[in-house]
């Protein structure tokens, strides 16, 4: 098969990279990323021969729309600060995408978006966008990503309580089940769609956990990758909404939704991640082995 002419926004964050690295590999396939620092993308990806680098920002569409005919997929991940604007920015570069002829626009939304309608305000915003763009009129296919929880919350969101006081926390009870999945699955499976034929996803809507473990669970396994007692500490709603703004300066609605328990008993693996990567998800033990030094 020969290359893609693939368009990419959202390329230099956690999954964006690993979409940006495994299409680069293979030559044929011709990447534009529309950055907001040149700079960063190329510390990222050097200049190989194959990628071509803009320099834009999805709230001021102008130069998306001159970039992103003669493209066939489209890669997108919509990451706002403002929860409210992502449905708008996302059906925005949807129906200036769609067209310019783009074929297939592969999504980055979230589990969440599967909840009760307007149970949640981040499951609401992510529901709004996948719903939005599959609107649009005689459009091409639309592949929608349904990441759980991803591994590299831990960076920001735990980070503090590991490296200075030895503990994980949260307000859900220790034996709570909760779904995990790596950025770097999430943009293999991007990558692999995005070069497969069209015809083969259409408009699939793919859940994406690659790891389940309850609190004590995860506290355990971050103990033996650390070599040091990592407990579980279980907070009131008050005392972690507290954590989520002061300490992570998290925005009122997304610390709400993070101090609820949204999970069920029955939570699972997705059984379809391994045959959508070719090879079985990363653990979240995977994961903290990895990044490691973050937490030392
Ligand atoms: N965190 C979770 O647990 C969770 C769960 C489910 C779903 N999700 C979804 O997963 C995705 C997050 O992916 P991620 O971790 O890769 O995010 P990320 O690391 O924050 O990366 C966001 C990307 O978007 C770019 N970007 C941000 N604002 C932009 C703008 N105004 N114009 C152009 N580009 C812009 C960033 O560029 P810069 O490099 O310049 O910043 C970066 O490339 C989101 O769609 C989120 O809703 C997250």
């Amino acid at each position: 098969m020969t290359g893609e002419k693939i368009f990419v926004v959202g390329g230099t964050g956690n999954v964006g990279i690993r979409v940006m690295k495994d299409l680069l590999q293979k030559e044929s396939n011709s990447v534009t990323a529309y950055v907001r620092s040149v700079e960063k993308a190329q510390q990222l990806f050097g200049n190989p021969s194959n990628l071509t680098l803009i320099q834009g920002d999805y709230t001021d569409l102008t130069l998306f729309e001159k970039s992103i005919s003669g493209h066939s997929r489209l890669f997108l991940i919509v990451h706002d600060p403002d929860i409210h604007d992502i449905p708008k920015y996302a059906v925005a570069l949807g129906e200036r995408a769609y067209a310019a002829d783009i074929q297939q626009i592969v999504v980055v939304s979230g589990l969440w978006a599967a909840f009760p309608y307007r149970s949640s305000f981040i499951g609401d915003a992510s529901y709004k966008a996948e719903a939005g763009i599959a609107a649009i009129p005689n459009r091409g296919t639309l592949v929608t990503l349904r990441p759980s929880i991803l591994m590299t919350n831990h960076l920001w969101i735990e980070i503090h309580t590991i490296k200075n006081a030895n503990c994980i926390a949260g307000s859900i009870d220790s034996d709570t089940k909760e779904p995990w999945v790596s950025p770097d699955d999430i943009g293999a499976v991007a990558a692999i769609i995005l070069q497969d034929p069209i015809s083969k996803h259409r408009d699939a809507v793919y859940e994406m956990n690659g790891d389940v473990k309850t609190p004590q669970q995860r506290a355990a396994l971050i103990s033996k990758v650390l070599d040091k007692e990592i407990k579980y500490m279980q907070l009131t709603a008050q005392q972690r909404y507290d954590y989520l703004t002061k300490k992570v300066h998290m925005e009122h609605i997304k610390a709400y939704d993070l101090i609820l328990n949204p999970w069920s008993s029955e939570t699972k693996v997705s059984l379809g991640l391994p045959l959508l990567l070719g090879r079985e998800p990363e653990t979240l033990e995977e994961w903290f082995e990895k990044n490691k030094a973050a937490f030392l």
